[in-house]
């Protein structure tokens, strides 16, 4: 029978025990260069994670230690938008676990609905608001299935993210994030009523996996790189190169926290 990815991870982890998982959005990118005693494998390699089979356009998921602590990182995320599968980070996000994670850390791009949240600040995720009405569960037997979401986002967690970013003097606003399936950007009145229901940061990502991860019964942590305001709050058209170049801005602050985080992480 063929290899599983866990048992494909496992046969060249070199005794690597991840404790904390983490996903990388937009811009984040070379935050894995900073990973110690590194073992890449690409996607592609890994049956059930997506891209899996299809060459040159897969990510990879690199093990590693960063500042003492064990760590398995997700370079590189599918989208609902892109499959129409709510359940697409299914199998990465159970081999984390599966792995020895306890924790996942979730990065994304995410446009915002706070004025004073301008782009290029980071916001900690408290809550989220699923607005697309689907669930990477749909289909789940077992009782399981029904997933406690309240401190989805660990308060323990978010606390100690909270106090390493004000030691820091680095400014972390907290938000609740809503959840628009994308690709397209949202409209005006959209945003509006966005705000209405109470949330704080828009993005496209984050909330299937948070529903995963709390169903593998990991702790969450989840952080958003403000590269916009919310569609109607500012002149700039949205864009995607717009994005991308204020999540280069953020990602310094927020690579600096996630080390200072992983150093204590173990203590
Ligand atoms: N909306 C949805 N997703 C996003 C945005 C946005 O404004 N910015 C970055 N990702």
């Amino acid at each position: 029978m063929s290899k599983n990815a866990l048992e494909i991870i496992q046969s060249k982890s070199n005794g690597i025990t991840p404790k904390v998982g983490i996903i990388l959005g937009s811009g984040l990118g070379d935050f894995a260069d900073s990973i110690q005693n590194q073992i890449k494998f690409s996607y592609e390699d890994l049956p059930g994670f997506p891209g899996a089979g299809v060459k040159g356009h897969a990510g990879k998921l690199v093990l590693g230690e960063i500042n003492g602590t064990e760590v398995a990182v997700l370079q590189g995320r599918a989208h609902y938008y892109e499959h129409g599968h709510t359940d697409i980070m299914r199998t990465p996000i159970e081999t984390l676990k599966q792995l020895g994670c306890e924790t996942l850390i979730l990065t994304n791009a995410a446009g915002s609905l706070l004025p004073e949240a301008t782009p290029g600040s980071l916001m900690m995720l408290t809550d989220h608001i699923n607005f697309t009405g689907i669930s990477p569960l749909f289909g789940e037997k077992e009782n399981n299935r029904f997933v406690d979401m309240v401190n989805a986002y660990n308060p323990k967690l978010c606390k100690k993210l909270q106090d390493i970013a004000k030691e820091n003097n680095i400014t972390l606003f907290e938000g609740v994030y809503i959840w628009f399936c994308g690709p397209n950007f949202e409209t005006p009145a959209e945003i509006k009523s966005a705000q209405l229901l109470g949330a704080d940061a828009v993005g496209m990502s984050t909330v299937p996996e948070v529903i995963l991860a709390r169903f593998f019964n990991l702790n969450v942590i989840a952080i958003s790189i403000i590269t916009n305001m919310g569609a109607g709050m500012s002149n700039t058209i949205l864009s995607h190169e717009q994005t991308m170049d204020n999540a280069q801005k953020a990602s310094k602050n927020l690579q600096f926290l996630l080390h200072k985080f992983l150093k204590s992480y173990s203590k």
